[in-house]
């Protein structure tokens, strides 16, 4: 399919957009060929920045153009002739009288995931490719965020403009006063490499921005009769702090081979401190044909032939990887795509020199089409530690914001691998001794909040002033919700059936067993197995009741088939219940239901699992959109079990086993704070109390809880109110 995405005017430029012939093997590229009658294109700004950056110039019957081109399984570019332009099916372009236009054009999808053996990630346990993403520690390496200009721009003038925009941009982006909290040692590293005749021009401009300046190529000599080369000790000695080196550009278009780049890197290793940045990325073939890691592994060997361990250990080369596919096309390589050819890297590393050290301390970046948009996902990624920017550079603006994206995640990597920040410590404040306290839930309506023993068959009511009381249920119960428009009323996942009851008044004993007032049947319970009971549910944000089961066998092991356990939503409106979990995903112990503040996620954890995913929810429909929040650590004891969402979005889980409940950010997977529950095992929890800052945790017996717990929230963080059941 052919697929227009970029349409913009210039002036003076007849510019058309084509699909050549000569690549029929290539399924993805992306187009652009400029051609004007005898003179040069003067494009302006904007136009050249997103267009031009890797492409490249040749000259056909007195036209100029410019085409960029990937894939190509001979790795050379073929110029394009004009017969070429007229054969080729012409997409609908505007053509307003002189006035002329550039066209990208994009063939065909993205290519396919090809990398997996054996650990390629399952696209539902990768972080979505959304802002909001997973994946995260490694900050032992510096964040390096590097602009490669390519062939751009024209004018020295235009040059200098644009090093003024990033000087000014970064100028105060780390001195001592300010380096966003983190240590020179984890502030994102900035370069940009300007082509040769601007490095001077460079060099003063951004002196004192904290941006270095590095060349975008150099030539194996030293001096003596080369015309036309650069050696590496010419712009070391001019100021140069970083040399890029097998850019797939110059490996396709200049004919660099691996022993070629071997040669100038060791040329470059000879002069003290200054770095490498190594290029390696497979072809848009190689990738199809499953080739990556042998690519990866022929280039690193031919490139580091005999370059000594210690260049790696001490930062004098940094890595990039860019898949050729992915350079100057606008198809940028997933979060996934990437963190897995960065492993792939490493593990070639290890090989070659023998060493885990060599392959965990290198810094690779990765490069192709990243945008401040692209740039949170990938760099989330364990293995990622910045990226090799080219068109997004070309413009202040743009790689300003993936430098402070970088930081960004630098921060959030800091975080995550810090101690953690936050301490707290929860008291008993209500010894019931529950065989299984679970489902505790505030209602705003009733000031007071309500819990169950599950296996007891008890719900509890406790309006934090009077003595609590319970209604035996004579059934065990799973969980519990609010009813709208009746007070002190509920909505109780029990054992038997769906029932409901109201929680008005105390008994001399305290235990509410008057059946005058309920349990009154209300629907039958879903899942009709002598295998399953309810277990973990909430009523959702529109009102209506999601009940996880459990798989009575579930210690037994992971079972198949008839024994998993559903999850299920009681339509408030028609009472009948809905499967919103696709059968083909088996769970054993349904938990952590709870939905973001909006409605539109649920969050969910089959215990055993010791992960929490998020769903895409909707009143309407299945879950859709499963993705990883969070794995517990293994160094972490226990399981989680119920969970709540605050205010801010944040996600609290009690952790069965563990004696703690975790706040996590489910955005970054980031455990933000912990709250011990002294000796007892806590079940789940809920805010409560008139502003809502106060979590509520209920326990189990085992082996000293069954207690109401509770811990006055640090300032600022508090729930939402409970939803009720709108039956
Ligand atoms: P791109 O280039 O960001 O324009 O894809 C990256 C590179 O070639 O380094």
């Amino acid at each position: 399919m052919l697929l227009l995405f970029l349409v913009a005017s210039t002036n003076n430029v007849h510019v058309t957009a084509f699909t050549p012939s000569i690549t029929s093997s290539t399924r993805s590229r992306v187009v652009v060929l400029h051609h004007c009658d005898g003179h040069e294109p003067t494009l302006t700004g904007r136009d050249r920045r997103s267009r031009f950056d890797s492409y490249a110039p040749f000259t056909d019957d007195g036209r100029v153009g410019f085409y960029g081109e990937i894939g190509r399984s001979d790795g050379r570019i073929q110029p394009c002739h004009h017969d070429e332009v007229s054969a080729a099916p012409q997409p609908q372009l505007p053509t307003s009288g002189s006035s002329s236009s550039v066209t990208a054009i994009t063939l065909a999808a993205p290519p396919p995931k090809r990398y997996g053996i054996g650990s390629w990630k399952k696209s539902s346990d990768s972080p979505s490719s959304s802002s909001s993403t997973t994946t995260l520690p490694a900050l032992h390496r510096r964040p390096i965020v590097a602009g490669n200009w390519k062939l751009n721009p024209s004018t020295r003038g235009e040059a200098i403009t644009l090093l003024k925009l990033l000087a000014a941009n970064f100028i105060n982006h780390r001195n001592d006063n300010n380096n966003y909290g983190l240590a020179s040692s984890t502030l994102p590293e900035v370069v940009i490499f300007p082509p040769l005749p601007y490095l001077s021009d460079a060099i003063q401009i951004l002196a004192g921005s904290g941006i270095q300046v590095g060349a975008q190529t150099a030539g194996p000599n030293e001096k003596g009769a080369y015309t036309g080369e650069i050696a590496p000790s010419m712009l070391v000695s001019s100021g140069v702090s970083h040399i890029l080196l097998g850019h797939s550009e110059r490996r396709t278009l200049f004919g660099e081979t691996n022993e070629y780049i071997n040669m100038v890197l060791r040329k470059c290793l000879d002069i003290p401190s200054v770095k490498v940045i190594l290029c390696i990325g497979e072809s848009l073939s190689e990738y199809e044909n499953g080739l990556l890691e042998t690519v990866i592994d022929e280039q690193l060997r031919g490139c580091l032939a005999n370059v000594d361990a210690k260049y790696l250990l001490s930062d004098r080369i940094i890595l990039a990887y860019e898949p050729v596919w992915a350079i100057g096309t606008g198809l940028t390589a997933t979060p996934s795509q990437a963190q897995y050819a960065h492993e792939v890297i490493r593990a070639s590393l290890a090989k070659y020199y023998g060493s885990e050290e060599v392959a965990s301390a290198v810094r690779i970046q990765y490069g192709g089409s990243v945008t401040p948009e692209s740039m949170e996902a990938l760099m989330s990624e364990r293995d990622v530690d910045g990226a090799l920017v080219g068109g997004a550079s070309l413009n202040a603006d743009s790689f300003t914001r993936i430098f402070d994206v970088a930081v960004l995640v630098a921060n959030k990597k800091k975080q995550a691998t810090a101690p953690l920040p936050r301490e707290l410590v929860a008291m008993e404040v209500l010894p019931t001794k529950n065989a299984l306290g679970e489902s505790p839930i505030w209602s705003d309506r009733d000031q007071a909040l309500y819990w169950v023993s599950a296996t007891e068959g008890e719900v509890w009511r406790w309006n934090l002033i009077d003595p609590p009381y319970r209604r035996v249920m004579n059934t065990a119960v799973g969980c519990i919700g609010l009813r709208s428009r009746i007070d002190h009323a509920l909505v109780i996942a029990a054992e038997s059936a769906i029932l409901t009851t109201t929680m008005a008044s105390s008994a001399a004993n305290g235990i509410l067993s008057d059946f005058a007032s309920g349990p009154r049947f209300l629907a039958h319970r879903p899942d009709h197995m002598s295998t399953t009971r309810p277990n973990d549910g909430r009523v959702d944000r529109y009102g209506n009741f999601v009940v996880g089961m459990y798989n009575q066998y579930h210690r037994a092991g992971a079972t198949e088939g008839a024994n998993n356990a559903g999850l299920y939503r009681l339509n408030a409106r028609t009472l009948r219940w809905e499967m919103i979990l696709d059968e083909t995903y088996k769970f054993r112990v349904s938990n952590c239901i709870c939905f973001s503040g909006d409605g539109t996620k649920m969050y969910f954890g089959d215990t055993p699992t010791r992960k929490v995913y998020v769903f895409d929810y909707s009143p309407d429909g299945p879950l859709r959109n499963r993705r990883l929040v969070w794995t517990m650590p293994p160094s972490m004891s226990g399981a989680p079990d119920g969970a709540q969402v605050d205010a801010g979005g944040k996600l609290w889980i009690a952790i069965t086993g563990g004696r703690k409940v975790v706040q996590l950010d489910p955005g970054s997977g980031v455990v933000e704070c912990i709250v011990h529950v002294g000796d007892a095992n806590p079940t789940s929890l809920t805010f409560g109390g008139r502003d809502l800052d106060e979590l509520f945790i209920t326990t189990r017996a085992s082996p000293n809880g069954g207690g109401i717990w509770r811990v006055k929230m640090p300032y600022g963080v508090r729930g939402l109110p409970e939803p009720e059941f709108q039956a």
